[in-house]
Formats: C-alpha cells, structure tokens, sequence
C-alpha cells in the first residue's frame, strides 16, 4: 500500500527523528545526497491551488536534487476550472504514471479525500485551508534542533493568528511528539481556534508575559485571506501589541532564536530590525525546508521508514 505524508497526527516520534538524521545526513554531505538517485525514474506533480514560494520551490529543488521528474501544473487553467471534481484530477494524475503528488489546497481535511480515492500514488500535504501543514513543522522543528537539540527543556511560544494558521497547529502536534516542556500560544480571544482547550497548550494574551524566559519564538503574519475584510481593520490595530520587536525580545532568554514561516509581513508581525537581527533563523528554516522536503520524499516512498 502506498505511503501518504498528510498529518503530524501519523508520525511516530521515530518517524520523524529517522527523517531528521536522513534530513541531516542530505544537509552535510550534499554532494553524495544529490548523487542518490530516491527518485530517478520518478514524476513527482506539484498542484498549488493556493500561492506559494517557499514550499513549492523547495519540494521542486529536492526532488531535482534526488533525480526526479517535476511536473508543475497551473491549477489556474487545469480542467477544474471547468467543473472537474478535485478527486478526479488526481485520479487522472495518476492514471498518466505520477508517483507523487505535492499539494496546496484552501480546503481543510481534503488531503485524505484525495488519497483515499487513489491506487498507487502517494499525496504530500503542502498546507491545507487552515488545518495542517506537516513539512513545514518538520522543518520547523529540524531547525530548532539545529539550535536547541534538547526539547525536554525548551519552551516555546507561537505569537499571532493562530486561529487561522496551518503552521501553528502542525507545530503544536510535533512540539508535543518531541516531548517539548512548554508550548504557549500568544494570541488575543479572536484569533484562537475554537479548539484550542484542546490543543493543551498555555494561552496568553499580553507578549511579554507569554515570552518571558522562552527559548523559542515562532512569529505568525495575520492570514488575511482567510478573514473578511470588516475585520481586517479592526485586526491590523490590535496586531501591534503582538508585534515581535527588539523589546519584545528582552523578555525572552537571551539566547533565543525567533522563527517565522513566510512571508513575512514586516513591521506587522515582526520588525525588520529582529527579521534580520542575531537571533533570527528564518532563512536557516528556508535553507533546511529543501533537506527536509528530501528526506520526506525517501520516507513515502520507501515502505519500511528511512533509516
Ligand atoms: N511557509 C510557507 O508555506 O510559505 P509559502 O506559502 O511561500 O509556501
């Protein structure tokens, strides 16, 4: 039976420590890694009905790097647009010899719809509506490896709109596989999920309390195409007391990093003075995003795990 890559929800705390060592073993010794050929032979299909830069660039360059075939479908002119049902253009997809298929969807939970109707290709979720957006998580957590290798000792703090953030709930679930002691959400009422008592996380709604003494900052922007605009506004205000400034920081350790998913929006969510200051990793999280995504693609394909 194929593999899918769909929700944290999935992985075992092993799965994703043997992704991380293979991530790391493609990050230092990258030559050899782009000599191996995972995928020759194999098409992988990359479907974003939602726009991106980081995700759909990165999963194209390591697929490249591992020897596959990268087909980039513009789902602007696919026959969708001509009322084909979602299912059927994977189907389709299929049918024509992919192997894998990276996609992007505003709809929360479509992933699982689109694998269950499919025989031999295996679906890798790139952030769906505003429920999960595991390969960024694992990047995310890859990179505060990188920093803070211990997670039984880290807190962390997820700052924003996490009410409409694929990337907050996809960290909370592989903060909480990792055995982080502390995760804290830091966020006014409006923008928590209606979920979130069961998340199990700490919820505060003034920053400097919610950061004092974290190790990690993981800075949100407002996901206004997923809000209307009548609150739009009345948000954009409110966000400044979220901000993540130099301030901010000083509430923090001293050795904390900060994190953010992209884009950035600066001088909303985050100053450019922390965005590109010594305790920013944003680029570092972009950089692992291609070692991760080369990992993931071995961990669906291979049928045993990866180590
Ligand atoms: N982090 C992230 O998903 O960025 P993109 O929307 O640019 O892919």
């Amino acid at each position: 039976m194929q593999k899918h890559f769909i929700t944290i929800h999935d992985l075992s705390k092993k799965d994703m420590l043997d992704i991380f060592e293979l991530a790391e073993k493609f990050r230092d010794n990258f030559n050899a890694a782009k000599t191996e050929p995972i995928l020759r032979g194999k098409w992988i299909t990359n479907l974003f009905f939602e726009p991106s830069t980081r995700t759909r660039c990165s999963f194209e360059i390591a697929a490249k790097n591992l020897q596959g075939e990268v087909l980039n479908i513009d789902t602007a002119v696919s026959s969708i647009t001509k009322g084909e049902e979602i299912v059927d253009t994977f189907k389709n997809i299929e049918a024509m010899g992919c192997h894998i298929a990276v996609v992007r969807h505003a709809q929360d939970g479509v992933m699982r719809e689109i694998a269950n109707h499919l025989e031999k290709m295996s679906v890798i979720n790139a952030g769906d509506g505003q429920n999960e957006h595991p390969t960024q998580a694992m990047l995310d957590m890859f990179t505060i490896r990188q920093y803070k290798p211990d997670f039984s000792q880290l807190s962390v703090a997820i700052v924003g709109d996490i009410a409409h953030s694929r990337v907050a709930r996809s960290d909370i679930l592989a903060l909480q596989k990792l055995g982080a002691k502390n995760i804290r959400v830091i966020a006014p009422s409006f923008l928590l999920p209606k979920d979130i008592q069961d998340l199990n996380v700490e919820i505060f709604e003034e920053l400097d309390e919610g950061l004092k003494d974290v190790d990690v900052i993981i800075a949100l922007r407002i996901q206004k195409e997923r809000i209307s605009k009548d609150a739009e506004q009345t948000i954009d205000g409110l966000y400044a007391a979220y901000r993540i400034t130099e301030k901010a920081l000083s509430f923090a350790k001293r050795d904390v990093i900060v994190m953010h998913p992209g884009p950035l929006n600066r001088g909303i969510e985050i100053t450019s003075a922390v965005a590109d200051g010594p305790h920013s990793v944003i680029l570092q999280q972009v950089t692992n995003g291609v070692f991760i995504r080369m990992a993931v693609f071995k961990y669906v394909l291979c049928s045993k795990g990866v180590s």
